[in-house]
């Protein structure tokens, strides 16, 4: 692995490619485990979490489903504060075992404000399974059930997460160099 420079910015190696894949195996044998009998329907958000999902889904040995969803954030009236829409989220949850897919919970913010949204509609239950979590950086109560990698707060890159639109296609995840 070499670094990488997009933009102003360069980037340097960070976890390899076959440490990603063994994390993601082994979450994918813990929800095997705790879902064994139970047919859960994945939601990954998109973009960042196209291919922490493909990868783990892989590796799923249920009777599973996965949807994709987008959230889009904007600010809505003085009361209400920001208001998170989801697109592409036709499934009915009712009753469903939901397993959240999100690349990387960073001020926990956006989950924050659009769980909410999945509990309204009655699911049985409802997990989070992150690849990434920066703890020092999160600053909304969320609770995350799954988490591969708990990372310092510097900004990453790679494996579905980008700057500024690209980087997503690299295989291993990178941190801007130099910062701490
Ligand atoms: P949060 O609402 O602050 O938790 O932000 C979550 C979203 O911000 C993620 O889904 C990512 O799209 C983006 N994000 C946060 N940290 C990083 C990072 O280090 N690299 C790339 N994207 C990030
Ligand atoms: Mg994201």
């Amino acid at each position: 692995m070499s670094e990488v420079t997009l933009f102003d910015k360069t980037f340097e190696p960070y976890l390899p490619e076959s440490l990603i894949q063994e994390k993601i195996k082994e979450l994918a044998l813990q929800i095997n485990k705790d879902y064994a009998g139970k047919k859960p329907l994945f939601i990954a958000i998109l973009n960042g979490s196209f291919m922490f999902a493909a990868d783990l889904f892989k590796s799923i040995s249920l009777e599973a489903e996965i949807c994709f969803i987008k959230l889009a954030s904007y600010k809505g009236s003085k009361s209400t504060g920001n208001v998170v829409t989801s697109i592409g989220l036709d499934a009915d949850l009712n009753q469903r075992h939901i397993i959240v897919l999100e690349d990387i919970i960073d001020t926990g913010k956006t989950l924050h404000e659009f769980l909410p949204q999945l509990t309204n509609q009655n699911p049985s239950s409802l997990k989070i399974a992150v690849l990434l979590h920066k703890p020092d950086a999160t600053v909304y109560p969320i609770k995350i059930d799954y988490c591969c990698f708990s990372i310092p707060n510097r900004f990453v890159l790679g494996y579905g997460l980008d700057y500024d639109g690209y980087g997503r296609n690299l295989k291993e995840i990178y941190q801007l160099k130099g910062s701490e």
